[in-house]
């Protein structure tokens, strides 16, 4: 496949530093070894490879994977990481088609995830109260190519969504049991709701929350990745590692049952 303008692009040097760039004509990216003119890779074999100007730098033309692509966004919040979002994805059971509530979109990290989950036919309902965050997100997802499959909204949680009969809700706030009612006024019968937070007391009290809203098989835990250093002979884990990104719980929804 071979690189077109207007493609994002994924530069890596020889130490395994990454570039996240678009193509476009008149562009450059700027490197400690030297620049490289954005323009020269239209028409390159992705796999292929490019140098700086001065022949210094020398860099692998990759297509981007999902990972990247959150990985890169523009930080105005915390952002969800994909170690998380895979699992999330698989435990809402968003496939092709799905439709979804989110509630913070912080950095749309988590948005571009889900907006490729759902695929063409799905759709991604987004809602942030804080506008400069989600002015940020909406530019992180257009560069991601997916910004058909999401809509953006402003709102406070315990406003409520506009959305009926949503496949799952993933909630990512402080106060995640602000959105809970919402979620399960959103949600159909069988429904999913999905929730990351940074400490064991939100989980708990949440969790106290959905069970008293009739949710099921709560569930909640941790993902921790180890990364290792592959070398011959001497395959080892990386001394340091992203320890704590948040907890995760899950529940599905059976009936409504709001408090009165
Ligand atoms: C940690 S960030 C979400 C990060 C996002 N999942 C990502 O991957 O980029 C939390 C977001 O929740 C929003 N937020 C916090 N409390 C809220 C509330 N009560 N209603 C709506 N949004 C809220 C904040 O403005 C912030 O953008």
């Amino acid at each position: 496949m071979k690189v077109k303008e207007g493609d994002r692009v994924l530069l890596i040097d020889e130490k395994g530093k990454k570039f996240l760039v678009r193509v476009e004509k008149g562009k450059t990216l700027s490197t400690h070894y030297g620049i490289i003119e954005l323009e020269k890779l239209i028409g390159a074999d992705f796999g292929d490879f490019t140098y700086t100007h001065n022949k210094r730098g020398k860099f692998y033309i990759v297509e981007p994977v999902i990972p990247d692509l959150m990985m890169k966004v523009k930080r105005e919040t915390q952002i969800i990481y994909p170690k998380d979002a895979a699992i999330i994805i698989m435990w809402l059971g968003i496939k092709e088609g799905s439709r979804v509530i989110e509630i913070g979109t912080g950095s749309g990290s988590m948005t571009i995830a889900l907006a490729n989950a759902v695929g063409e036919n799905g759709k991604v309902y987004s809602y942030d109260r804080n506008e400069k965050f989600q002015k940020n997100a909406i530019k992180n997802v257009e560069n991601a190519g997916l910004i058909d499959r999401v809509e953006f909204k402003i709102r406070q949680a315990h406003e409520g969504f506009d959305e009926k009969e949503v496949d799952a809700v993933f909630i990512d706030l402080p106060s995640p049991w602000e959105a809970l009612d919402p979620a399960v006024v959103a949600l159909k019968g069988g429904g999913r709701l999905g929730v990351l937070s940074p400490t064991c007391n939100q989980i708990e009290t949440m969790s106290v929350k959905m069970k008293e809203r009739g949710f099921i098989d709560i569930t909640s835990f941790e993902i921790l990745l180890r990364h290792m250093l592959p070398r011959k002979g001497m395959t080892r884990p990386l001394e340091r590692m992203v320890s704590h990104t948040g907890y995760l719980l899950f529940g599905i929804k059976t009936s409504i049952r709001l408090p009165e």
